[in-house]
């Protein structure tokens, strides 16, 4: 059954947790990015988890291998429950990440970037190749290095899937029929994404800038057929 994130990309401490605090035995999971870390730091993890939820801690980790594995350590032990580092950080910084994760006392979930869904057709710096064929050939390189699944678009999860059951998949730009597209590029309904074999659902704006952020939830719940 595929899990419900939502993403607290908020300005201010107070207005995430108020939004938290609403969502509670609602939706299983909380996504702390850049933006919210950067201003709240590792308290927020804390206070996240004691409400109830688990957190994935989402800052795409890019580094060089031993940067990447002691920053993997001190996520974990700061309240994460998964985290993301970049698959363009290649062979060794995701492995020697694995294996830091694997020395955690409560070891993180690792999840592997492979094209931000924000870049469509010819918008990748430097890479000529399609989005979703590089993000399947990343999430190949992903699986073989041992992560435990890839931040991919929803367009993509059914061919990562049959390329590697064993990889989670973990879908941004999720979009209900009736919502803006923002600046997602690669978007999927809640249910086209699970019909798809996507394993957790990561929503932003849908939910956090809805009228009734409550009731935008729900009905991504109930789209997602849990
Ligand atoms: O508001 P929206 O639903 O677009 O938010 C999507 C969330 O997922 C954002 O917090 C963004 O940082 C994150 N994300 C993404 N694409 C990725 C990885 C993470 O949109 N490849």
């Amino acid at each position: 059954m595929a899990q419900l994130v939502v993403a607290l990309d908020f300005p201010t401490r107070e207005e995430a947790l108020a939004l938290a605090s609403r969502l509670r035995g609602l939706v299983p999971w909380c996504k702390v990015g850049m933006e919210l870390f950067s201003l709240a730091g590792p308290p927020v993890l804390a206070e996240l988890r004691t409400m109830g939820f688990r957190v994935f801690l989402d800052l795409k980790f890019y580094d060089i291998p031993h940067t990447v594995a002691q920053a993997v350590r001190a996520a974990a032990a700061g309240g994460a429950d998964m985290l993301t580092l970049h698959t363009q950080g290649g062979e060794r910084m995701c492995r020697e990440a694995c294996e830091a994760a694997r020395s955690c006392a409560r070891p993180p979930l690792l999840f592997g970037v492979t094209v931000l869904t924000s870049f469509g057709p010819g918008q990748m710096p430097g890479i000529a190749q399609e989005p979703g064929q590089f993000a399947l050939e990343l999430s190949d390189m992903a699986a073989a290095w041992g992560l435990d699944g890839v931040v991919c678009s929803g367009q993509e999860a059914a061919s990562i899937k049959a390329r590697n059951p064993r990889l989670a998949c973990l879908c941004p730009g999720i979009r209900p029929a009736s919502s803006a597209a923002d600046d997602q590029c690669r978007i999927m309904t809640p249910a086209a994404a699970v019909a798809a074999g996507a394993d957790y659902l990561v929503v932003g704006r849908p939910i956090t800038r809805a009228a009734d952020p409550v009731a935008a939830a729900q009905a991504i719940v109930q789209e997602m057929g849990s």
